[in-house]
């Protein structure tokens, strides 16, 4: 299988001022197939968010290295960051926070639109049609965030991460937040796009349902490190290791 994403014994250690150190990740090595889609599941703290910033370099690694299709994009700046932005989108827990308040949702879609090249009327037109592919009216375009609910500005965080037509999108608790039947018709639509599109998914999850219908692997983390991985099927019906079986446990 082709690698859209591969990380490289990714270390990150937090020096919060007069906090003792804490190393968050440590050796975290795995890939993403393209058109796969990857869960990573573990107790709160163990670092899975923190995967997701040093991915999308939202970041900076400690040490360790982070190829985007082929290309190392550990230390990218400028253009080449531009240009792994045009292939990695990341969508947080947080809908609301990830749009400017004093823009409109539909500002917000086209701004990232405009930013990799199209028109105002190019941007305008594709910001419809992606509202409407993630289930909203077109007219959701000039509502303020804090005008709709949690579940419509996340569909709208989801259309603009679609924008540009990401080769690799990173959804950290990205419907954890929202209601089961919304959750439910965001997922059809992610894995409409993953059949369509080929489009891969790193998907941080704390609902293993979720997880068993929707990704093909599972990378489980504790205290920053990788401790088993497998196909879902495998980690979700025979974990090797008790952690898994306690993540497992809790939640169903
Ligand atoms: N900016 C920061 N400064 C210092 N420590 C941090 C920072 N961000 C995260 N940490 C620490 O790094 C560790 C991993 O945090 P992270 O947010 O990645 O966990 P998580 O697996 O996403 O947890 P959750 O399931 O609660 O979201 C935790 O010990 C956390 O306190
Ligand atoms: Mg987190």
């Amino acid at each position: 299988m082709e690698t859209v994403l591969e990380t490289r014994n990714l270390r990150k250690v937090f020096s919060a001022g007069s906090r003792e150190q804490v190393l968050a990740v440590d050796d975290v090595s795995f890939t993403v197939g393209v058109g796969e889609k990857v869960a990573i599941i573990g107790e709160s703290g163990s670092g899975k968010t923190t995967v997701a910033k040093l991915v999308t370099r939202l970041l900076a690694v400690t040490s360790g290295q982070i190829f985007l299709d082929g290309v190392d994009i550990t230390n990218a700046r400028g253009n080449t960051l531009k240009q792994a932005y045009r292939k990695m989108q990341m969508v947080f827990q947080s809908p609301i926070d990830s749009f400017d308040p004093r823009c409109t949702l539909g500002d917000g879609i086209a701004e990232s639109l405009r930013n990799h090249g199209a028109t105002k009327a190019e941007a305008q037109a594709e910001t419809a049609r992606l509202l409407t592919l993630c289930g909203l009216r077109a007219d959701f375009a000039n509502c303020y965030p804090h005008e709709v609910s949690g579940g419509q500005c996340q569909r709208a965080a989801i259309a603009r991460a679609l924008a540009i037509a990401p080769q690799l999108l990173i959804l950290d608790e990205a419907t954890s937040a929202l209601d089961v039947t919304v959750q439910a018709e965001i997922m059809a639509l992610l894995n409409r796009l993953q059949q369509e599109l080929s489009m891969s998914y790193l998907f941080i999850c704390h609902d293993i349902a979720l997880v068993q219908d929707f990704c093909d692997r599972v990378l489980v983390m504790k205290d920053g490190r990788i401790v088993e991985e497998g196909t879902a099927e495998a980690i979700i019906r025979h974990p090797q290791i008790e952690y898994t079986q306690m993540l497992i446990d809790s939640v169903l």
